[in-house]
């Protein structure tokens, strides 16, 4: 078994990492080889503690046998059923399951493989709805600015996050944005949803008046932003977007890739700020990152409306080869088996407050210039240094490996999502652990 730990790959040329820093990361690799609940091995046989969830998706701690034993089960029993005009039992019997979480009136699950395909997925659906209610000059779709929305085209068109865009061309035409919430000179070091900013949800009234309420088909948003670098929303701000696309008949999406699964302390981030949306796109918990999958809900409403014409014809054209793949589904039951059992939602929810202590208590820290934490989600962005943005968050990345705890960093901010099953002693030692490596950063 060591030698096996301490095998390292002979070559690690072929493989061109996502979103890394190639060059850098194959000069010093840094290699997981096993996991359990709260901690990575990496390959050099050192324990990492997992700040992050993974890439926030790993809700339930690593490893965790219900979902392991159901995968391979699964396997050994129907690997694959063709997704188009056939099915199997277990992708009902999911979609069900994710009904019974999903806010009320959400009642219809379609299936992709990844939060972006969920984003591209959720973007189609609206601009068809329009279409088949007879409303098919609504062809608009409006982002915010500093949004993540996965990295295809629709999703990177409505993003708001400069690098993911400049090099792809136009992109998608007939797509706007509205301004971001981040406000450090009002809201900084906040707990919880800040006091200012809520009004910039009515920058949307503006571009209403822009384009034309007729030709909007769609606004997009993450309730709470992540890959940007954590950004809640202003008291009052999600309520008030949700006012303006129902006076204007756009449907509302938000984005809870991240918020999904229990990440604030309840199953979407819909019910934590009592907004509901008309289409919620998940992926990265609904199968606690183990198998890729994602789910788009959509009310009644939206999938009543497309169920008109001669029966035998197919009533939305698009879907996956993979769209709700047994493994996937089987992975997924058990993932939600493993929240309602060990009653991970209520615990995020419970352990909220410790962990905004813990965080907050890192303020006096060298260069921490904001914090801000909601649900088990927390972010503590740095001063850049002079000239060379994104470094001081990537030196303390680098020392948080090596001193054995996972964190994440976008630009000089680094967010923080621990599995849910995360402990007070745990997250005393992530915090003290970050302690150390601002200090040693300074
Ligand atoms: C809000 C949001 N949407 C979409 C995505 C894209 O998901 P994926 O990487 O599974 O395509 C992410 C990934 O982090 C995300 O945070």
């Amino acid at each position: 078994m060591s030698n096996r730990l301490n095998a390292t790959p002979n070559d690690l040329r072929a493989f061109w990492m996502p979103f890394t820093a190639n060059r850098q990361f194959k000069k010093e690799p840094r290699l997981f080889v096993k996991a359990k609940d709260m901690h990575y091995t990496t390959y050099d046989g050192r324990t990492v503690l997992d700040g992050t969830a993974g890439l926030w998706c790993v809700n339930a701690g690593h490893c965790r046998p219900l979902i392991t034993e159901a995968i391979a089960e699964q396997a050994g029993e129907l690997d694959y059923a063709p997704a188009f005009q056939l099915g199997h039992p277990k992708a009902f019997e999911l979609a069900n399951r994710l009904v019974d979480i999903a806010p009320e009136g959400m009642n219809h699950v379609l299936y992709t493989n990844s939060g972006s395909e969920s984003v591209d997925t959720a973007l189609k659906v609206a601009l068809a709805y329009h279409r088949v209610k007879g409303d098919g000059s609504r062809t608009r779709l409006i982002g915010r600015e500093r949004g993540y929305h996965g990295v295809n085209f629709g999703g990177i068109s409505v993003g708001g996050i400069v690098s993911n865009r400049k090099m792809f061309g136009t992109l998608l035409t007939g797509v706007d944005h509205m301004p971001h919430t981040h406000m450090p000179d009002k809201n900084a070091f906040t707990k919880g949803e800040p006091e200012h900013g809520g009004d910039l949800a009515t920058e949307l009234e503006r571009i209403v008046t822009l384009h034309d309420a007729s030709t909007i088909a769609a606004v997009i948003v993450e309730p709470v932003a992540g890959s940007t670098g954590v950004l809640i929303p202003p008291k009052g701000y999600l309520k008030k977007l949700r006012d303006i696309c129902t006076k204007h008949g756009i449907l509302l999406i938000f984005d809870e890739v991240i918020t999904g699964y229990g990440r604030l302390g309840t199953p979407f981030a819909a019910q934590y700020f009592d907004v509901m949306p008309d289409i919620i796109v998940t992926a990265k918990g609904l199968t606690n990152g183990v198998i890729p999958m994602g789910a788009v809900f959509v009310t009644s409403a939206i999938h009543d409306a497309f169920m008109s014409g001669p029966e035998h014809m197919i009533e939305f054209f698009h879907g996956y080869t993979y769209s709700g793949n047994p493994i996937a589904s089987a992975a997924a039951i058990a993932t939600l088996d493993t929240y309602r059992d060990e009653g991970l939602f209520a615990r995020a929810a419970t352990l909220a407050p410790y962990w905004e202590k813990a965080l907050h208590s890192l303020a006096d820290c060298p260069h921490v210039i904001d914090i801000r934490n909601i649900g088990l989600i927390g972010a503590i962005e740095l001063s850049p240094i002079s000239g060379e943005p994104t470094k001081r968050a990537f030196s303390a990345f680098l020392k948080a490996y090596e001193s054995g705890f996972l964190i994440r960093t976008t630009g000089d901010i680094i967010a923080l999502s621990p599995p849910l099953i995360i402990t007070e002693a745990q997250i005393d030692e992530l915090v003290d652990g970050i302690r150390k490596v601002l200090v040693a950063n300074a």
